[in-house]
């Protein structure tokens, strides 16, 4: 999964080097296993300046802020065909050098293309799907002299889900093209830039021309077209008016984007709130749940765990069953029991992640029903293909583990199902000066913890009911923070064999609700009279306290809203043990914010 950014001004452009750099910083979450840049003069030169690397290092490697033409490309690539290394980095060019571009996506038939390619006597530096995209473009272009028709002859012969940028070196056009993967074109004074992500774009424009799958978009530095990727027929679209917050993207005071967006919790749930009142989609949402035959709910890691968090809200509050699964297991779970009239809820804060786009897709293709989205980045893929778009309003957030996002969800479900019990929301009010009085009266506690915990390579964190969802999105923050082993458990499964893990002094986290005490007090002693060390976030219990070895309390909450004080707890206690380990909690290794490939 990778992101790219491209613009074309009309003439020389001085400052492209700093804009195609601060549009690889705006894409430094989605990838940063390579970066690379090309820039163009008007005399049909170009240069492509990439390596192995973060977009900081890469950039200081070969300057990026002093180049200059009047077009130029920026790809950071999250490596899937080809390790990280200088040949496999994106931008790519072509055998002559007329053709250079980048991608975002799965070409699945790579393996097959580079033996074709090969085999056509292309000479290939290296192993990258993106490369193989631009030769055949090469041939098409060789076949038909015509930009267009090659990019859709290109893409009978690619499979997979992608979306591609790329131009004739000699041509002030520049083309992208969607097929699966998320693609925006910017329409800015004086210039036009189209990118896989919104947020590289606001920087120049809110004007925003969301491209549809299986649509090409030809673009200079004030005209565009966008044609049919099947057969190049015009399409009409104007832009649209995108008002979501890049000043936000600043640290501002904290040291890493995940603190800030810890932090920025309450405000974003206060504005969630406000949101839910007045917006009809809310309303309309309530109405649509009412009337659904089956519902359905899918999710990826954070955003599912919020999911699941929602079934128990809809089923303790409504008596309502929601079958949840993960995005990715949807069709094989409940792909062949879904019927006309059902309802699917598809979670997802970026709305680009893959496994849910294909859980959406399938379910619109198969089924006459409804498909509700909860999600963060409007004119997203899913907020365009669902029939309701439920904004969580958290505004942008860089850290690749999700945490303002996760509150804002959880918000969302307790809400829908607090409202369709035709109960008031009053109550919810009490959530952001909760979750402000926890973090300023607990940062200590947990930085005590973090302490505790820092060396920890193995751990457990056990919830009952409510609160296994947080328990399942405590240990992935671990695991995303720490790339420790952390599993999340249902507290009464653990007995069923996982306690046989316990040893001395083995850390086992718990999350309880006041409801659940004695359940939980029994899980603990199994693990306590085992020599396991047992760290509870709970709502203040002096027995439950005692048992503990170290005891944060949920202060104030009541059963509804422990989870949402619990899983802010995890956060920001993985947080402290991550910068405890000097790492860098906003980009972890290995993954990244958005995965846009299956
Ligand atoms: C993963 C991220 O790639 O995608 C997680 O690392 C995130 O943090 C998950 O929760 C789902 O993302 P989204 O955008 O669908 O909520």
């Amino acid at each position: 999964m990778c992101g790219f950014f491209g613009i074309v001004f009309e003439e020389r452009n001085g400052g492209l080097g700093q804009i195609l750099n601060k549009a690889g910083e705006r894409l430094s979450y989605r990838g940063y296993d390579t970066a690379g840049i090309a820039v163009f003069d008007k005399n049909s030169n170009y240069k492509i300046f990439k390596d192995k690397g973060t977009i900081e290092e890469v950039s200081d490697e070969f300057k990026f802020k002093e180049k200059s033409g009047y077009k130029g490309i920026i790809q950071l690539r999250w490596a899937t065909f080809g390790a990280p290394s200088k040949e496999n980095a994106q931008p790519h060019d072509d055998c002559k050098g007329e053709i250079v571009g980048a991608h975002n996506g799965n070409i699945v038939n790579t393996h097959g293309l580079i033996k074709e390619l090969s085999e056509n006597g292309h000479t290939l530096k290296g192993v990258n799907d993106g490369e193989m995209i631009i030769h055949i473009l090469e041939e098409e272009m060789a076949g038909t002299g015509d930009f267009g028709k090659a990019i859709i002859n290109t893409n009978t012969r690619i499979n997979g889900d992608y979306a591609f940028i790329a131009t004739p070196v000699s041509s002030d056009k520049m083309y992208a093209v969607k097929k699966g993967s998320s693609l925006f074109l910017g329409i800015a004074d004086g210039y036009i830039c189209a990118s896989s992500d919104l947020i590289s774009i606001l920087d120049h424009t809110d004007k925003i021309i969301p491209i549809l799958d299986n649509e090409y978009v030809e673009f200079t530095y004030d005209k565009y077209e966008i044609k049919s990727l099947l057969n190049g027929s015009k399409i009409e679209r104007k832009p649209e008016i995108n008002n979501l917050n890049v000043e936000e993207i600043k640290l501002g005071g904290y040291s890493h984007f995940m603190e800030k967006e810890i932090f920025e919790s309450p405000q974003k749930f206060r504005n969630l709130l406000d949101v839910m009142e007045k917006h009809d989609a809310y309303k309309e949402a309530i109405k649509t749940i009412r009337n659904a035959n089956n519902i359905y709910l899918v999710g990826s890691g954070t955003s599912y765990h919020a999911g699941r968090l929602g079934t128990y809200y809809f089923s303790k509050i409504d008596g309502l069953n929601i079958n949840a699964t993960f995005a990715a297991d949807f069709i094989e779970r409940y792909g062949h029991c879904i019927k006309d009239g059902d309802l699917l809820i598809a979670v997802s804060q970026s709305g680009e992640t893959k496994d849910v786009k294909n859980a959406v897709d399938y379910f619109k293709k198969k089924v006459n029903g409804k498909v509700m989205g909860v999600v963060n980045v409007l004119g997203s893929t899913l907020a365009y293909n669902a029939d309701i778009v439920l904004p969580i309003v958290s505004d942008i957030e860089i850290s690749v583990p999700a945490t303002k996002t996760f509150i804002n969800q959880c918000g969302v479900f307790l809400y829908l199902a607090t409202a369709y019990s035709g109960k008031g929301i009053d109550r919810m009010r009490e959530i952001p000066a909760l979750i402000e009085d926890f973090l300023r009266k607990e940062k200590e506690h947990l930085g005590k913890l973090a302490e505790i915990l820092k060396n920890e390579r193995d751990l457990h964190v056990l919830g009952y009911g409510i609160m296994y969802p947080i328990a399942m999105e405590g240990a992935l923050k671990m695991k995303e923070v720490m790339y420790i082993h952390s599993e999340g458990m249902y507290s009464s499964e653990f007995k069923h064999g996982p306690l046989a893990i316990v040893y001395d002094n083995y850390p086992v986290i718990f999350l309880a609700t006041s409801e659940d005490k004695d359940m939980i007090i029994s899980h603990i002693n199994e693990v306590k009279t085992r020599m396991g060390s047992v760290y509870t976030l709970a709502p203040y219990d002096k027995e439950i306290e005692e048992i503990s070895d170290y005891f944060i309390p949920l202060d104030n909450a009541e059963y509804f809203t422990s989870p949402i004080l619990a899983g802010i707890g995890l956060q920001l206690l993985s947080y402290l043990i991550g910068v405890k380990n000097g790492r860098n909690p906003d980009r972890p290794r290995n993954i990244s914010k958005t995965i846009t490939v299956d």
